[in-house]
């Protein structure tokens, strides 16, 4: 059964957001992939890049590049004038109270090892335990798990609900006097589930325990507030806030950062170096050793100034409507199973079709020139919770449009056809 697509309850916002316009930013969205025009619907596992990201890194090399806080040279310094104002442009992004609270990272992966090895190794023991969720990346997982190999503390998981939602009851019955930290999404990449993060570290910082969000999907669709949430860290990458690769971000408590030790050593973290012992900068700079990717910052920036100018809270709005519409009408296909049904969620479809395995689902609708990512979006253990080996995922971002949304609902409804 296949009914007419109601009418959408939330039409999009006539608050100035063009998504025409947007698109037109987007070089690569003109393309065709298959002979149809791409429809890229895979924004959580990267974004595409608008122009303003390609050429502020263009620009830098052509104009200003040279390595940062190392030479009175005019390049030198030009470089590192501009390096160092991406760090306030990120603060004032997460509305962070100080730019000493901002360390560059290769991407959101590292700024979890970062913390686990220098944080983690610190504070953790035998005796104590960490608090997790079963929606968690594997990124907030296996760093945890190798730190636990050598430190021998407990690591609980607190559960979702049927809808993918996550019950505060059952969460804060896992904390107890061991509880050292909780660590959790702020939205589930597979499920959109958002988690109340401000409640969540509110609740921690009562009890003493150190608490960590992990924003990378969280970041890309609404805006997040360092002074509102007060967590211990907070972590995001830049490849999926539409800039570059290899940059990631690590926000920090300034209490909580300047009592960690280093976790690499090297150039540019260092107050003195001698064989006899090294002295160590204070952060974020204790955090950053060698080479940062001095580039890759610098589109950050422009990635930064590009999501800020059109609004956080436009772009979120644009988005919700369009998974809006995306999930009444695959609500509509038969056989089809929607994972993550949770209110509020983030702008992440993820779904089975009975009898379709995730991969062909994926290859027919590439055929149909519509990416997504299919498999268990490293996610293992979520896969596990709603019994599937995996799920193939629409993700929306800013560049997105309902008749991509319902390019995507008619493919899925083709490829239940060819496999009828
Ligand atoms: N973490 C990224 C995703 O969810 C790669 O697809």
């Amino acid at each position: 059964m296949t009914a007419q697509p109601r009418p959408s309850a939330h039409p999009l916002p006539r608050n100035g957001y063009d998504v025409a316009e947007v698109r037109k930013d987007f070089p690569i969205l003109s393309r065709q992939v298959h002979g149809k025009p791409l429809t890229y619907l895979d924004s959580a596992a990267s974004a595409q890049k608008p122009r303003a990201v390609i050429d502020a890194m263009r620009r830098l090399m052509e104009e200003d590049y040279s390595n940062v806080h190392r030479g009175v040279h005019t390049l030198s310094q030009r470089s590192t004038d501009l390096y160092e104002a991406v760090r306030d442009k990120v603060a004032a992004f997460l509305n962070a109270p100080a730019r000493e609270t901002i360390v560059f990272t290769r991407n959101a992966t590292e700024a979890f090892n970062l913390v686990a090895q220098s944080w983690g190794r610190t504070n953790l023991g035998p005796g104590d335990e960490i608090v997790l969720s079963e929606m968690e990346h594997h990124a907030n997982i296996v760093p945890w798990q190798l730190l636990q190999a050598e430190r021998g503390f407990a690591i609980k998981v607190a559960p979702v609900d049927d809808r993918g939602a996550f019950p505060m009851d059952r969460f804060v019955d896992l904390l107890g006097p061991r509880t050292k930290l909780v660590s959790l999404a702020h939205a589930s990449n597979v499920l959109g589930t958002i988690t109340p993060a401000a409640e969540i570290a509110r609740i921690c910082r009562e009890r003493g325990i150190t608490v960590m969000f992990d924003g990378s999907q969280a970041a890309v669709h609404m805006p997040v507030d360092m002074k509102a949430i007060d967590p211990d860290f907070y972590v995001f990458t830049g490849h999926k806030l539409y800039g570059p690769t290899g940059i990631g971000v690590l926000y920090g408590r300034r209490e909580t950062l300047a009592t960690m030790p280093p976790w690499q050593g090297g150039g540019d973290m260092i107050q003195s170096v001698s064989f006899k012992g090294t002295t160590f900068k204070e952060p974020p700079e204790r955090f950053e050793a060698g080479t940062p990717p001095i580039i890759e910052t610098i589109g950050l920036g422009a990635a930064i100034d590009y999501v800020t100018d059109l609004g956080m809270d436009a772009i979120g709005a644009h988005e919700r409507a369009l998974l809006h519409h995306a999930t009444m009408r695959m609500e509509q296909l038969e056989g089809a199973r929607i994972i993550g049904t949770a209110p509020g969620k983030a702008a992440i479809l993820s779904f089975t079709i009975e009898g379709v395995h995730p991969h062909d689902i994926g290859s027919l609708l590439d055929r149909a020139g519509i990416a997504v990512r299919v498999g268990r979006h490293c996610a293992e253990p979520l896969m596990d919770r709603f019994g599937v080996g995996a799920t193939a995922r629409a993700s929306f971002g800013l560049y997105n449009t309902v008749e991509e949304a319902d390019r995507l609902v008619d493919a899925v409804k083709a490829v239940q056809e060819f496999f009828a």
